[in-house]
């Protein structure tokens, strides 16, 4: 083999799934190199990862930063094809749907390096929604496609991909939450943060529901009824810090806002909660395997798998009160949960990559 299996990571959410992959190709010996774009460069949206989750320190980081979409594609798109002329991987392994994703499977194509998508097939069907052209684009490209739900396979058939380079695997973001599922402590978030009765955990960032003032008024009113009955802690995305905060939402006393929260001190809160509001994709799937009910404030999901085996709804913001209430009161999802979401993800991927680049 030559060159190294090189990783592509950019923003939170690749870090809590690259790191299962990164560990299962380590113990078979292989080469790797981790490239960081820098999309996230807080230390709360990026370097507790590495510490928490065991991430080998980034042999690069591009250091490309915020800036519109096609700016900060295109700046991680140029970094990249100076580090993959430099140092030809022998494949590069994407994660999710993120801006460093999508362009790092455009760099990586135009110069014939071999490339591998984990999280592959998920589809909202909503193109207002970045993720879901960075998904199209990415599965389009890519040569190895790791499904992490059955609904997946057909999504990528139905677009001309070959059922030779679609696997499903599990999810390796569930590999990471069984890995260190003793480290999630309820008893100590709870003391932690003051928070007595049942709580609820609110996490919000999508431009659809924290960039526009009016909206972020209207999401503020829907939590402040949510805390009319139950606290809620929100650790804070930098993204809606300034319309959420602008639009009152410090001014319940039982809304309880934080910086976002290193992985073990979120998953912590996570599992000791009532109920879950949010707007992200891994939350949706963390709290299926947690058996947490889980409220998403959106009007579709790329996870549907989440709301057929857990307690995932989709819910709006004139709902949500009523909704959380109700959630609380039916409690947690008690049936079978998805197909090898069983913590082996991550080996049944580098098993796969070790065999396509022995072929
Ligand atoms: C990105 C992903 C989204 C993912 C989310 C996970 C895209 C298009 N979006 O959204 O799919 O769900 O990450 O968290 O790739 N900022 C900071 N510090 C940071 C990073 C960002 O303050 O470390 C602020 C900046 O003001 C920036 C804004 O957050 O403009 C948005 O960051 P960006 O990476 O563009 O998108 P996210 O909303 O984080
Ligand atoms: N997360 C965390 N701290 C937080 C919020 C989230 O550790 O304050 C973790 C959590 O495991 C989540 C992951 O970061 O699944 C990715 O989160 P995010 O919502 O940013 O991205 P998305 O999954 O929506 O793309």
């Amino acid at each position: 083999m030559r060159g190294s299996i090189t990783h592509v990571l950019g923003a939170r959410p690749n870090f809590v799934k690259a790191a299962p992959v990164i560990r299962a190709l380590a113990a078979s010996g292989a080469d790797q190199r981790v490239i960081h774009t820098g999309q996230h460069y807080d230390e709360r949206m990026s370097d507790v990862f590495f510490v928490q989750l065991g991430l080998p320190r980034p042999d690069v980081n591009l250091g490309v930063g915020s800036g519109s979409h096609a700016r900060q594609t295109a700046e991680v798109m140029v970094g990249l094809e100076r580090e993959f002329t430099d140092n030809p991987p022998a494949m590069v392994v994407l994660y999710g749907d993120v801006n460093s994703t999508v362009a790092a499977s455009l760099a990586g194509a135009k110069l014939g390096v071999p490339l591998a998508h984990v999280e592959a097939g998920l589809r909202s069907f909503d193109n207002t929604m970045p993720e879901e052209i960075n998904r199209r684009v990415t599965d389009q490209l890519c040569d190895l496609l790791f499904v992490t739900s059955p609904e997946g396979i057909g999504h990528l058939a139905r677009e001309g991909r070959p059922a030779d380079a679609i696997h499903l695997v599990g999810n390796p973001m569930i590999d990471t939450l069984l890995a260190n599922l003793d480290k999630f402590d309820a008893e100590r978030a709870r003391a932690e943060y003051g928070l007595d009765g049942p709580y609820v955990v609110a996490t919000l960032h999508r431009p659809a529901n924290v960039d526009s003032p009016s909206i972020a008024a209207e999401l503020v009113k829907a939590l402040h009824g949510v805390a009319a009955e139950l606290d809620v802690i929100f650790p804070l995305h930098p993204r809606g810090r300034a319309t959420l905060t602008a639009a009152g939402l410090l001014d319940s006393p039982r809304v309880k806002v934080v910086e976002p929260l290193g992985y073990i001190e979120f998953m912590s809160l996570v599992r000791g909660a009532a109920a879950i509001v949010t707007d992200s994709g891994g939350v949706q799937e963390e709290t299926t395997l947690l058996r947490v009910p889980c409220l998403t404030l959106r009007p579709n999901t790329e996870r549907p798998i989440t709301i057929t085996s857990g307690s995932n709804q989709l819910v709006t913001r004139d709902g949500l009160a009523t909704a959380v209430l109700a959630a609380v009161a039916d409690g947690p999802y008690a049936g079978e949960l998805p197909p090898l979401w069983d913590g082996h993800a991550g080996p049944r991927i580098a098993r796969v990559i070790t065999a396509w680049l022995q072929s």
